[in-house]
């Protein structure tokens, strides 16, 4: 019963709406409202904040890819093939490979970056450990349940790709595109959404090579 007066009352409400609708003059467009310029954008942020702990307000200066990159979200026009072009390029160029040679860490280290979300925070003290957060936007190990999809999932990255032993020669052009994506991720997509965790030294080198092992060792969890 109670059910039923319910669905009446909704059905009459819609119908209502309905009338209304009709009534009413909608306009095609709304009025255009001034847009704020870029400068006084940034004026409003930098009001907004305040340096602290290790979070400063230099975190509000964009490098000029992501200054380009902002502009093609705002205003939905693509960026250019030139610069596209030229932003991979000079990324690409400052990618820095592991010293002595070797790509590949511990994957258990690597899973437990992976998982970390801690660093960087204002809460953090100078000089603790960061993680990658890997997880948040990625499906990475197979027992992990939690995790984001804005990232394809990387479970099964290094089988998938048919890298069977990385020292091996056959596996250098994969293991040497993945340390370009950890790295700076730019590189390889002008506009993507991966933080650069090389370039903008949010992991160790050490800590880069135990990520590439969990996506890359036969052996991680990853691969089985
Ligand atoms: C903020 C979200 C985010 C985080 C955090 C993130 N990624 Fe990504 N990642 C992406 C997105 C989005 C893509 C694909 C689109 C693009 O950016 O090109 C991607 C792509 C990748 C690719 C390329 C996949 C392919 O099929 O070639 C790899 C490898 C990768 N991520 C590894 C990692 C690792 C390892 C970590 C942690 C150290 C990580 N990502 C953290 C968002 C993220």
């Amino acid at each position: 019963m109670k059910k039923t007066t319910t669905v009446s009352v909704f059905a009459a409400s819609v119908a209502s709406i309905f009338v209304l609708a009709s009534c009413a003059t909608v306009p095609d467009q709304p009025p255009a409202l001034p847009q704020p310029t870029a400068a006084e954008v940034l004026e409003v942020m930098k009001a907004s904040f305040a340096d602290r702990g290790v979070a400063k307000l230099d975190r509000l200066d964009q490098t000029e890819i992501q200054r380009l990159c902002s502009q093609v979200n705002a205003t939905g026009k693509p960026l250019d093939g030139a610069s596209i072009e030229r932003l991979q390029k000079a990324a690409m160029d400052a990618v820095k490979y592991p010293a002595d040679g070797n790509f590949i860490g511990d994957w258990r280290e690597g899973e437990r970056v992976a998982q970390s979300g801690r660093g960087l925070q204002f809460s953090d003290a100078a000089g603790s450990v960061n993680g990658a957060n890997c997880y948040a936007c990625h499906q990475v190990g197979p027992t992990e349940i939690s995790y984001g999809n804005q990232g394809p999932s990387l479970l099964g990255y290094g089988k998938n790709r048919g890298v069977k032993d990385p020292a091996a020669k056959e596996s250098e052009a994969m293991v040497r595109y993945t340390w370009q994506r950890i790295y700076n991720t730019h590189a390889v997509n002008a506009c993507s959404n991966m933080p650069r965790f090389g370039d903008a030294g949010i992991l160790t080198e050490k800590q880069l090579k135990d990520v590439m092992a969990l996506l890359l060792d036969p052996a991680s969890p990853v691969n089985k």
